[in-house]
């Protein structure tokens, strides 16, 4: 094994070079502390025996830079009796052991073995826990994706007994990744956007089946019970998303509006979350666009003339006009349905229907 020896004495430097390679270490020698770096930068020594006192650079600076550009390294101070306090220091910054002159060969031999030792558990035990953290990193992605797998599985079974929003999640969310990259938000919003968009109306297993998909023009009641999707989204998917309040904020105020007039909690304008905000155009886009049992879906041009009324009002002017930036070329939008002719509904039962 190799080792380093640093003292400014060469007459002291021999001997304990002489007693260590009487250890089978091979040794290098260096006579400052500077010297030391420059064999620490050609050379990897798992060992470094450094004398206190040294012109030039002293064995504090030079412990100092091991610690942090070798951290690996282990480190034995010599130092005179009345230095105590100085070696006690040099514990404290991360000095494996200290040896007093005048010392005895037997101890010094003792010192590097337990600082070898030492050494050799610290690796052990940082391995280890890298180790560890790197089994952690692995099973938490895979609760992540079992969890995904689990609740996408259950948007599609929702969405598989409703031929009318089949594919629906997946369309809002190429539309809102669409509008949050077009506004240059960061890679963690368009993944929260991706993740709440899928989720957004999984509440709306909780709604009464024959409301769900009633042909005809909904009560008032009825309009508020399909609406409480939205709380009984947050409800279910509370639990398993601590981790991801945005996502959660878009399954619950997805269905606000700017005007103070949504669901469920009447939040208005900027106190709606920004995410919210965008999958709420992304949504009422592709309900638009997705033909009803009660009627076709409208063509593009008719939607998009209805997010821009819906500006300030409904939507959030900015996130209109990013939708239509980032989708600028509107006949490649994956719309699911063939186009009929465009209807005109009065305002509310479009809001109704596109719960
Ligand atoms: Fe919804």
């Amino acid at each position: 094994m190799a080792c380093l020896v640093v003292d400014d004495e060469p007459r002291l430097r021999r001997v304990l070079v002489r007693l260590l390679e009487g250890e089978g270490f091979q040794c290098q020698e260096a006579g400052s502390g500077v010297e030391a770096l420059q064999v620490l930068e050609q050379h990897a020594v798992p060992l470094v025996i450094s004398d206190l006192r040294m012109p030039e650079m002293d064995g504090v600076a030079l412990l100092r830079e091991i610690v942090s550009r070798w951290p690996d390294i282990a480190v034995v101070v010599v130092t005179a009796v009345a230095e105590v306090e100085s070696a006690v220091a040099c514990l404290q910054m991360g000095a494996l052991d200290y040896v007093a002159k005048p010392f005895h060969l037997d101890e010094v031999r003792a010192r590097v073995t337990q600082a070898l030792d030492k050494r050799r558990l610290i690796l052990e035990n940082h391995n280890y826990q890298q180790h560890l953290e790197d089994r952690v990193a692995v099973q938490a992605h895979r609760i992540e994706e079992v969890f995904l797998e689990g609740v996408q599985a259950l948007v599609q079974a929702l969405e598989e007994k409703d031929a009318y929003t089949r594919g629906h999640s997946a369309r809002v969310a190429r539309y809102a990744t669409g509008i949050a990259r077009q506004l240059l938000l960061d890679a963690e919003a368009v993944d929260t956007i991706a993740l709440g968009s899928e989720l957004h109306d999984i509440g709306k297993i909780g709604v009464r089946e024959s409301v769900l998909y009633k042909p005809g023009k909904l009560t008032d009641d009825e309009y508020r019970h399909i609406m409480e999707h939205t709380v009984i989204g947050a409800r279910i998917l509370g639990p398993l998303m601590r981790d991801a309040p945005g996502a959660l904020a878009i399954v619950r105020s997805h269905h606000e509006r700017m005007d103070g007039t949504g669901f469920p909690d009447r939040l208005a304008g900027e106190t709606i979350p920004f995410l919210a905000r965008i999958v709420s155009v992304a949504d009422s886009f592709d309900a638009m666009t997705s033909a009803r049992p009660y009627r076709p879906g409208f063509v593009v041009q008719h939607a998009v003339r209805e997010l821009q009324d819906g500006k300030g009002v409904q939507f959030d002017t900015v996130v209109v006009d990013a939708f239509l930036a980032a989708f600028a070329d509107v006949t490649a939008l994956p719309l699911p349905t063939p186009r009929l002719h465009p209807v005109r509904l009065p305002a509310h039962a479009l809001e109704a229907r596109r719960a």
